[in-house]
């Protein structure tokens, strides 16, 4: 299966990035699946930077409603409209800021493929958590919640713990938690959870990008802050191709 590498731009990033980033992607090596995930307000100048790049376009949340009165809130098939193609839903950030659960995050997943688009619904345990010895059980609960049925969307795994911190686990602990996501889904979805690519995400950079992505049912990275820079992000990308 070729590799995703995702870049999540969180609420960073400004217009006056984008065409600057977006021509730097005309270096992407070949042979890898590329993604960038800015907020929305850059998501049409992306897609317009963009045109005629392998480089996709995702955002980072949707609502579950098609429209509808939601202040604040943006649909799936908003999305779509922009040339958006993927959307990252039940980051840990939005569980933790927004009070998303399972449910809400699985009626999210359901919305954004009606609308056409991929989803990458991300699961990983707290610190607390895998200290506690729970970590397996918690993902595969996220599993068996977040995503409905015949999901032929993204996993991205991320221990809270590890985002954004400079922390990553062992290959031992990645490897385990991504066989232990596969059997889940494939217990869930039968043919269609063995299709289903398992990103790895938390503190990504490019030093240790190479080894993770080289780790058994580790399908891509979705990654964080070493995703703002074009070069970081391409070098990540690279090593998926080393992998
Ligand atoms: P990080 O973030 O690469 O900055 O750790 C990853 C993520 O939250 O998706």
């Amino acid at each position: 299966m070729r590799q995703l590498i995702a870049g999540n731009w969180k609420m960073f990033g400004k217009l006056a990035d984008v065409t600057g980033f977006a021509a730097a992607m005309n270096a992407a090596p070949a042979g890898v699946d590329l993604l960038i995930c800015p907020p929305f307000t850059l998501l049409e100048r992306f897609a317009a930077a963009l045109k005629g790049s392998a480089v996709a376009l995702g955002a980072q949340d949707c609502h579950p409603t098609p429209q509808g009165a939601h202040t604040g809130d943006i649909s799936a098939a908003m999305l779509a409209e922009t040339g958006a193609t993927h959307v990252i839903l039940g980051h840990s950030e939005r569980r933790a800021d927004h009070g998303e659960n399972n449910a809400v995050i699985r009626a999210k997943a359901e919305a954004a493929i009606t609308a056409g688009l991929t989803p990458i619904v991300c699961v990983g345990e707290t610190g607390a958590e895998r200290e506690a010895g729970e970590a397996e059980h918690v993902v595969r609960s996220q599993i068996q919640h977040s995503l409905p049925p015949g999901f032929a969307g993204v996993v991205a795994y991320e221990p809270v713990w590890a985002i954004g911190t400079g922390r990553t686990p062992t290959a031992e602990d990645v490897t385990a938690m991504h066989a232990a996501i596969r059997a889940a889904l494939a217990a869930q979805f039968g043919a269609v959870g063995n299709a289903v690519r398992i990103l790895y995400g938390g503190s990504v950079k490019p030093g240790n990008a190479g080894a993770l992505l080289a780790l058994p049912e580790v399908g891509g990275a979705l990654v964080g802050g070493a995703s703002l820079q074009a070069e970081d992000f391409l070098a990540i990308a690279r090593s998926a191709l080393r992998g």
